[in-house]
């Protein structure tokens, strides 16, 4: 089977979705079979058509207001042209959010992003991990200390600097890159079972 390509697209105006980013990405190319490429969003506005030569999508927006920053929008907007002919029915999607505090409403930044893959018609993947804190590992070091299981979702202090992110979410951002990773490895399997039975 040929190595699949997952893109990792992302918007940072600071940094530190920028560092996530990294981490998924670093993640995501641990695992035989899949070639991962990072990309930034803003570089994706005039030719969403290449998006057509990935198999799967993890989406990372910094949470502005509770939703996407204004640049991860226009990309998203971008893309329009191919949700009318439902070119990436079918592909893999997941999201990852990074914001200032603790909540901060990051919820509502992965729905926006679910919501687009949703419109596309894409398969969402969610961040299948058990807060690691419950199994007595300490808060800031424990995988996904935040529980969030929609998608990713990161924590740093606005002003702070872009690598200032606990050992917890960095620990998380690899794990869900390789999740992500195996589950369209997943995927790519079932589809070839079916084509050729
Ligand atoms: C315009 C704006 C709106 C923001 N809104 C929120 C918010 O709703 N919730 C939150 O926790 N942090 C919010 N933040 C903080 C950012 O999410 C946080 O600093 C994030 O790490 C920035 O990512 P970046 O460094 O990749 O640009 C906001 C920051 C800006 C500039």
């Amino acid at each position: 089977m040929k190595n699949k390509q997952l893109a990792v697209i992302y918007h940072s105006a600071h940094g530190h979705t920028g560092h996530i980013a990294a981490h998924i990405l670093a993640g995501a190319q641990s695992v035989p079979g899949i070639t991962a490429h990072l990309l930034k969003a803003e570089d994706l506005t005039s030719s969403p058509e290449r998006l057509l030569e990935y198999d799967g999508f993890v989406f990372g927006s910094p949470t502005y207001l509770g939703g996407v920053s204004g640049t991860f929008k226009t990309f998203m907007d971008a893309t329009g042209r191919l949700w009318k002919s439902h070119a990436l029915k079918g592909k893999l999607a997941s999201a990852f959010t990074v914001s200032s505090l603790p909540a901060g409403d990051k919820q509502s930044t992965l729905l926006s992003m679910f919501v687009f893959a949703m419109q596309h018609g894409m398969v969402w993947v969610g961040n299948a991990i058990l807060p690691e804190q419950h199994s007595g590992v300490p808060y800031e070091e424990a995988a996904n200390r935040l529980g969030s299981w929609s998608g990713m979702m990161a924590q740093a202090g606005h002003s702070a600097p872009a690598d200032s992110f606990v050992p917890g979410d960095i620990k998380t951002a690899r794990m869900f890159g390789t999740n992500v990773a195996e589950a369209l490895l997943r995927m790519a399997a079932d589809v070839e079972a079916e084509v050729t039975p």
